[in-house]
């Protein structure tokens, strides 16, 4: 039979433990994840103590607690703390979410940080997101038209502008591609839930006069039909957006165009 291992340098080992602070009330655990691409060491788990009366409520906020009092090696990205960034997309208590929308007391046990899934990872709990942003561009997401700019704004009815609810709001964050199992194989070539959410946002625009060509595109085995609906992009959003329900909006322009 046939036994599949991890390769010898990608085992995570048990970590340091850090001791809980003195006179510490309520403590709470939380388990990072570590890796240093510098030291050739594998990854390992991190222990960490934190309490909670002298921490945010948030995850990023005992990330950022931490790193300013505890250990400031531990590297995360993070930048607006509103969730409108899409920066602190990490995977916490075995689901991608934003570290700086998701409650410490949303979780139970304890707080368990890793990076998002099977994606590179640059250091500790960044993720390298550089084939992510290639296959961005590769949608070229910007209004395209051929017709002269007018004076002022191109405009769009209240309706068409409707069309694109539910699609701008995508901060980029990962989240739905990381969590797709067709991206984890096949995210060399398949776009993945985020990129094809971004490539509807424009294909839904009224402005944009490129929707046959942005179609054409994403006509491939790869790029567009990796998706099979298993659902894990939409139920894993921390925007509660239905990347989905986009790339279904995709497929069916690709029939109607054909019929
Ligand atoms: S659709 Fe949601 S999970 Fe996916 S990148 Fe956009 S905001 Fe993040
Ligand atoms: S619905 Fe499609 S994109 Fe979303 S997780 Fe499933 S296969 Fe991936
Ligand atoms: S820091 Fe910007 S989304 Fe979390």
């Amino acid at each position: 039979m046939v036994e599949f291992a991890l390769p010898a340098n990608s085992k995570i080992n048990a970590g340091k433990a850090w001791p809980k602070p003195d006179g510490a009330k309520q403590t709470r655990t939380f388990k990072v994840y570590r890796w240093n691409p510098d030291d050739g060491a594998n990854p390992q788990v991190d222990t960490y103590e934190l309490d909670l009366e002298d921490c945010g409520p948030m995850v990023l906020d005992a990330l950022i607690k931490i790193k300013n009092e505890i250990d400031p090696t531990l590297t995360f990205r993070r930048s607006c703390r509103e969730g409108v960034c899409g920066s602190c997309a990490m995977n916490i208590d075995g689901t991608n979410t934003l570290a700086c929308t998701k409650y410490i007391s949303d979780v139970s046990g304890d707080v368990k940080v890793y990076p998002l899934p099977h994606m590179p990872v640059v250091k500790d709990l960044v993720p390298d997101l550089t084939q992510a942003y290639t296959q961005y561009a590769s949608i070229e997401p910007w209004l395209k038209a051929t017709t002269p700019a007018p004076e002022r704004e191109r405009l769009q009815s209240p309706e068409e502008r409707a069309e694109l609810d539910g699609l701008w709001e995508c901060i980029l964050c990962f989240c739905c591609s990381t969590s797709c199992p067709s991206y984890w194989w096949n995210g060399d070539r398949y776009l993945g839930p985020a990129i094809l959410l971004q490539a509807y946002r424009w294909i839904a625009d009224s402005r944009d006069e490129f929707t046959g060509e942005r179609l054409d595109q994403l006509e491939d085995p790869f790029r567009l039909y990796r998706c099979h609906t298993i659902m894990n992009c939409t139920k894993t959003c921390p925007k509660s957006l239905n990347p989905a329900k986009a790339i279904g909006e995709i497929k069916q322009l690709m029939v109607q165009r054909k019929v």
